[in-house]
């Protein structure tokens, strides 16, 4: 009997697609923004799941939901009271198990927002800390705090917060110092004590054995900090960076070497790949995961594993952190071959072009390169993450000082410079349509206003239009399924300062080739150079800027490229 148990998971097991993930388009979703259906001006769960055939027809095959728990919202959801729950705005249990049932029918993947690293200061948990319960007690970082020279109770080391001012707040029910590493709504767990570990594992399997394909994991480098016992029984003082531009209560005004990147992190991130490992056997599926680090590329890396252990994969933000308007073909090549080379060989690269925690593509790279950077996110070998809106090239709206909601930009207590740091702008609500609020709610108003250039800018202007960033975008997911965007071998080449190619070549498939001109100049580009690419090309997407329309054939010698023009050709003949 137990051996026909075995065979029988076996056999479904190698039915099913358990490399799914590694060429997926993922698709972020802020439920916050994204559809609102009960006219509160608040997306919720049921917005999210009227929108699925949208999403479905844009050729995506996972969404990551931004965090859907219970919470007050002082960092907009990474702020999470109950883990097993729905923030009653987005809905219900009901509406989630809906969600994923319409989701599945679609063959649409659904990931959540892990947040590990932290609780809201409303939670169970967190009371019950307080309360020093059994159990309880060492589930976040809690210090006496240390007396300065008039024998005034101080801080216990100089740590400050992403969102500015020290990162520890004094609790007078428990007459202790805890640690927020974020707001002072968002108290750090701590990850030396065992139980708490086994809860957070017990999170994950709570919502793996409700159908989820996998997680992306918040903050993930800021699971542990220093350990006083090492320091002499203190939590010890972080280093000055140097940086000019801050003054002691700014974050970038330190090195982070005692809360960021410790080596134990690693380890708690292999444990929960183990555990989303044995789903394989039990579900039949591989469930994903994916880790946010902010880190020297070094640091990030090693969250892809070691030799004999699972890791996760973690986000590569090159394009967000070393792409501007002003970078030349060479700059994104380098970008480009800096994740290819460091990643472990055979492990699976990704490419992120935006997220809810900064500006928009369009808006940090010009309007003029949402087809190339969408064009290289999904061609390159590996997972695609879109944010909301960016496959319409959507930009930053612009809200005032009063309008600002983001902790971020509110602890900056600057009206004038709080534009710098504040991420509502990436965050207002989606372009559906030109009417009212942008067809996000039917309600009177909205959480964040909309973005002021909607009305040019949205989703059914671009289904209507001839040419658009959206149709690109979909014409160029469709490629992504050919075999040879899916395994074939990768070339990047910056054949000028403007001009930059990349090819996928498998043998005895057509060759995909992308050409992307950064310059506002025509350029014909001759690609003789690369000698296993057959001579005869079809332009299979052309981006809202080129002239060559679908269809038509170019030789490899001489590719008329417009200004501003990213286009997608495949060869006639099989390579190579
Ligand atoms: C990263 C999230 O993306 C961001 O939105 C949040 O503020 C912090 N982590 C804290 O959870």
């Amino acid at each position: 009997m137990r051996i026909l148990v075995v065979l029988l998971v076996a056999t479904s097991v190698a039915a099913v697609d358990l490399d799914w993930w590694k060429t997926a388009l993922v698709y972020q979703i802020y439920p916050r923004s994204f559809m609102d259906s009960n006219n509160d001006g608040i997306g919720d769960l049921n917005g999210i799941t009227s929108k699925l055939p949208y999403l479905h027809a844009t050729g995506v095959d996972a969404i990551w939901l931004s965090p859907i728990n219970v919470s007050p919202m002082y960092d907009f959801g990474y702020d999470i009271t109950d883990y097993r729950d729905i923030a009653p705005e987005y809905g219900t249990m009901a509406d989630f198990d809906n969600l994923m049932k319409r989701a599945k029918q679609l063959g649409i993947r659904v990931l959540l927002d892990f947040v590990p690293n932290h609780t809201s200061n409303e939670s169970d948990w967190f009371n019950r800390s307080i309360r020093r319960e059994a159990g309880y007690v060492d589930y976040y970082v809690w210090s006496d705090g240390l007396k300065d020279e008039n024998g005034d109770r101080i801080p216990p080391s100089n740590w400050v917060s992403t969102f500015r001012k020290s990162a520890w707040e004094w609790n007078s029910a428990r007459e202790q110092y805890y640690l927020h590493q974020f707001v002072i709504g968002q108290p750090d767990l701590n990850y030396r004590s065992a139980r708490l570990q086994q809860e957070m594992k017990d999170v994950l399997s709570f919502w793996l054995d409700k159908g989820v394909s996998g997680f992306r994991v918040d903050a993930v480098n800021r699971l542990y900090e220093a350990n006083p016992d090492n320091y002499g029984g203190r939590y010890p003082d972080e280093p000055l960076s140097g940086n000019p531009d801050t003054n002691a209560d700014d974050y970038d005004h330190y090195n982070h070497i005692y809360t960021s990147d410790l080596d134990e992190t690693y380890d708690v991130v292999y444990d929960w790949r183990d555990l989303l490992d044995k789903y394989i056997h039990t579900h039949g599926e591989y469930k994903m995961m994916m880790t946010e680090a902010y880190a020297d590329v070094h640091s990030m890396i090693r969250y892809y594993g070691t030799d004999t252990r699972n890791g996760s994969i973690p986000f590569n933000f090159s394009f967000l952190g070393e792409i501007t308007k002003s970078s030349t073909a060479w700059d994104i090549k380098t970008a480009i071959d800096k994740w290819m080379t460091h990643m472990p060989t055979g492990k699976t690269a990704n490419w992120v072009n935006g997220n809810h925690d900064n500006s928009r593509m369009a808006t940090r790279d010009g309007v003029e390169r949402v087809d190339a950077m969408n064009l290289l996110a999904l061609i390159l070998p590996g997972v695609a993450i879109t944010y909301q809106g960016e496959e319409i090239g959507m930009t930053d709206g612009e809200l005032s000082w009063e309008e600002t909601v983001d902790p971020q930009a509110c602890n900056t207590d600057d009206p004038i410079n709080y534009v710098k740091k504040s991420r509502d702008p990436c965050r207002t609500p989606f372009h559906w349509d030109s009417s009212d609020h942008a067809g996000f709610t039917r309600g009177r108003s909205t959480w964040l206003p909309v973005a002021a250039n909607y009305k040019d800018v949205n989703v059914h202007n671009q289904l209507i239009a001839k040419k658009s960033h959206y149709k690109f975008y979909k014409d160029v997911g469709r490629a992504r399924r050919r075999n040879a965007v899916k395994y074939g071998d990768l070339d990047t080449r910056a054949l000028s300062e403007d001009v930059l190619v990349v090819t996928r070549l498998l043998p005895g498939e057509p060759g995909i080739v992308a050409i992307i001109n950064l310059s506002d100049q025509v350029r014909h580009v001759d690609l003789s150079t690369l000698r296993l690419l057959p001579t005869n090309l079809i332009v299979i997407a052309s981006g809202v800027d080129c002239s060559l329309e679908k269809g038509a054939g170019q030789l490899k010698q001489n590719v008329h490229m417009t200004a501003h023009c990213a286009l997608l050709l495949q060869t006639r003949e099989k390579c190579c």
